[in-house]
Parts: C-alpha cells; structure tokens; sequence
C-alpha cells in the first residue's frame, strides 16, 4: 500500500494507518524520543480517541510501538502531557512516566496513568479522574517541574482562558489563578497550551486556538512574560497577539519534556481542523510538521520565539543534490529585496515564496499548488513578519508540505500542499539556492 500513497512524507512522522492530530505527552529519556498522539485507530477521521505511541532517536526515523492508552469508562483519550517522575514525587516508582490527559465524555476530566517500562505500556491510576471543573471545555494538561518552587506546575486550557495548579505529588491539584482575559487572540477556543522558561530567564506560555488564526482555523500563539508558579504575567499590551508560525498547518503545538541540554524542542500537528479531515490521503490521515528547537529574541522592544529546524533534521540534511526531489532540503541564501522562490511541475502547478523586504514579509502561495478543490479554504497566500532583514531561507520539502524557516529562526510558515506531480523545477530570482537531500 506504501506505493499507492503519493503523499507519504518521508522524513516526517505519520500514523501508519488511521487518523492523527495532535502530539501527547512528549518525552525524551535515554535517547529515545517518545511521541504519543490523538489517534483513530479505527478510521481516518477523527473519532474514537487513543494515544498511538512511536519513537525516535534521531527525530527523523519513527517507529510505531503501540496504543499504550486506550479508552475506558470515563471517556475517550483527549490530549495531555507526560513527565519523567525521577524521584518518585507520584508515588508510582522511581523514574516512572506519568502521563495525564483528559477523559472524554459529557463532561471533560483529567485522569493519570503510569509506566515503569519507560512508556511502552501503562497503568491507569486507580483514583481517576484527578481533577474536574464546572466548565465544558476543560482539556488539554500540561505538566511541568518548577524547579524553583520545587514542585509541578499544571496548565489547562479551560474555554478561552489557562488555568494553572500546583502540586507536590501529581495527584492533588492546586488552582493557583487563570490567565488570558483581554490577552491576545481570542477568535476561537484555546487548547493544548505549554509553558516553559527561556534561557534569559523569560516564560513562555503556548496557547493553540482553534478557529482565529492569522489565515484562518487552527494556529499557536503565544505569550511571553513572568511565571512565579502562581500566576503567569504577560509583558506585552494585551492587545499584542504572536504566532508561533504563519502557515496554515501548524497546530496543537507543544513541546518534549526532560529534553537534554535545556532544549525546547516543539512538534505540530501539520494540518488544520477546517480541512484535516477531507485532505487527499488514502490510508491515513495527518502527519506532523519536522521537530524544530525554540528560542528568544527581541525586536523593537518585543521579545518573541525564534523557531528553528531542529539540529538533528539538519544533520540529516548533508548530501549535495543537483536537482530537486518531492523529499529535500532547500537553501536560499544571499537573499535579495524583492527575491523570489518558486517550485513547479511540467502540470503548471506551482508554489511561489517572495520576500518582500520594504514590507518585512515573507510569504509562501499555494493557490494553484496541485490539488486544492477538496476545501474553499485551502488554496490561500500566507505571509510571515520578518522581524528585520532575511537573509537566509531553509525550505523544507517532503511530499505534501513546504516548511519555511527563516536561517536565524525569525519567522517559519508551514503549509501543506498536494501536487499531482512532485514539483521538479525550481527558479529562484534575487538568491543563491543549494539544494540538500537526506544522507
Ligand atoms: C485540539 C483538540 C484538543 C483535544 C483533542 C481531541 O486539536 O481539540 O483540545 O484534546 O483535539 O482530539
């Protein structure tokens, strides 16, 4: 079946068969990267909600092992987080997983489960759910270690506002305060939020909204400010409003917890709830966008997230290629003012970058990409802020999507596209273009 399924990305992680959204409880340990995610095992639509699990050690190959949380009495498994719990906090053995997640049903619960085989197979904690609230929408936990309160810190999507707690054990939760009212985008609900400190000592919180992104459905925004393991301060006006990325698939983005070295290592869902489910796959559905490692930096007095290809992506990427491929790594550098990039087939389809630089924008066009007509919205011209000058583009191809990054981590857009031949020409005006392939 692999052959029929002209859109299977390479280098990406996809489901086997099925349907997948969002990425859950993300853990590194021993250099395994551990990925759990929203998974139909049934069909490919969503329904029937359960962790799928796959792995990693180098964040480009992925295997399957597994459904190691499965419904039960009090619900489906919506999305949540996991930790490494290394001293025992929980109660449930030294360096046991512990993942929380939400229990689906007529109303939204969190509830625990364990491993102690490194997150191959878990154990639902008896005394389920942990933590329950008057609201409908109510979902999403994401567990983190305040080391400097030395204790765990919850985040919950709850309607359009996070809801923090705190805890010394991961069973008995403390509402600490809410955040978001007044804050940011609010054109839709927010889920699957993060939070995490940079290494200037500043804290981000992640919050993705479903419909109100910058081109319409899924996107992530984000805040940055002070986070006291009471209460999250935002340091921008409430009306400043920041994306993670300017493309149209690029959702239900989180982080890995334990990661090594401090790395904040992020994945998306690559796609978008107002089209997901009709997108012209055939065994299954939704891959996710490539790892890429977050960062901070400042323009005009504004602290935002630099986004970056993860290192282990680019490690990959070290073969010279004469010519493209529908999997391969392109480098633009030396960018000019009014540069533009275009990829095409014999089909006269194509996808055009430009890099407009009186207007500090970058943005990628898929309006005659291939295969558009599944969705209205889908063929659609998105563009990123570049925060200054760019210079340097990575592109990211892989079947059925374009990742732009820029080459200091500035501004990334990622967007799926269906070309009914690979592109093969590519034509780059105002720009030195390398094109890399995988090793
Ligand atoms: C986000 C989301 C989450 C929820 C999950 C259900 O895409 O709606 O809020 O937990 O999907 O599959």
């Amino acid at each position: 079946t692999t052959n029929r399924e002209a859109y299977r990305p390479v280098y990406h992680h996809t489901p086997l068969w099925g349907w997948m959204n969002d990425p859950n409880g993300m853990f590194y340990k021993d250099g395994v990267w551990n990925l759990y995610y929203q998974f139909n095992p049934y069909g490919s639509i969503w329904g029937n909600m359960t962790w799928g699990h796959a792995t990693s050690r180098d964040l480009v190959h992925w295997q399957y092992e597994g459904t190691p949380i499965e419904p039960d009495d009090l619900g489906t498994i919506f999305s949540g987080s996991a930790i490494v719990d290394s001293s025992n906090t929980a109660g449930f053995g030294k360096n046991a997983i512990v993942a929380m997640y939400t229990s689906a049903a007529e109303s939204q619960t969190q509830s625990l489960a364990y491993s102690n085989d490194g997150g191959k197979t878990f154990t639902k904690y008896s005394g389920n759910p942990t933590l329950t609230a008057k609201e409908p929408d109510f979902r999403d936990p994401k567990m983190i270690w305040n080391e400097a309160t030395k204790e765990w810190n919850l985040v919950m999507a709850t309607g359009q506002k996070m809801n923090f707690y705190s805890s010394k054990d991961l069973k008995n939760w403390k509402y600490e305060s809410s955040f978001g009212e007044g804050y940011g985008c609010h054109k839709g609900v927010w889920e699957c939020p993060d939070l995490m400190q940079m290494s200037n000592g500043k804290w981000v919180l992640i919050c993705n909204i479903n419909p109100g992104g910058p081109y319409g459905g899924s996107a992530t925004q984000y805040f940055v400010g002070q986070w006291d393991g009471h209460q999250f301060t935002c340091e921008s006006k409430p009306e400043v409003t920041k994306w993670m990325d300017y493309g149209k698939d690029h959702y239900a983005t989180v982080t890995f917890s334990n990661a090594p070295d401090g790395r904040h290592v992020a994945l998306p869902w690559m796609s978008n709830w107002q089209y997901a489910a009709v997108v012209p796959t055939l065994q299954y559905r939704s891959g996710n966008g490539i790892p890429r490692d977050l960062g901070i930096f400042t323009d005009e007095g504004e602290e935002y997230l630099s986004v970056k290809p993860s290192p282990e992506i680019m490690k990959a990427f070290n073969k010279k290629a004469s010519s493209l491929g529908d999997a391969c790594m392109i480098e633009v550098s030396g960018l000019r003012r009014n540069a533009t990039i275009e990829l095409s087939n014999g089909k006269g389809e194509r996808v055009v970058m430009r890099y407009d630089a009186a207007e500090k924008s970058f943005s990628v066009d898929r309006m005659k990409s291939g295969k558009t007509d599944f969705s209205e919205v889908f063929p659609a011209v998105t563009s990123a802020p570049t925060h200054g000058k760019a210079s340097r583009v990575l592109i990211f191809i892989d079947k059925c999507s374009v990742e732009v990054f820029d080459g200091d981590g500035k501004f990334a857009l990622t967007n799926l596209v269906f070309p009914t031949k690979p592109y093969d020409k590519l034509s780059v005006k105002g720009g030195k273009a390398k094109i890399w392939k995988l090793k």
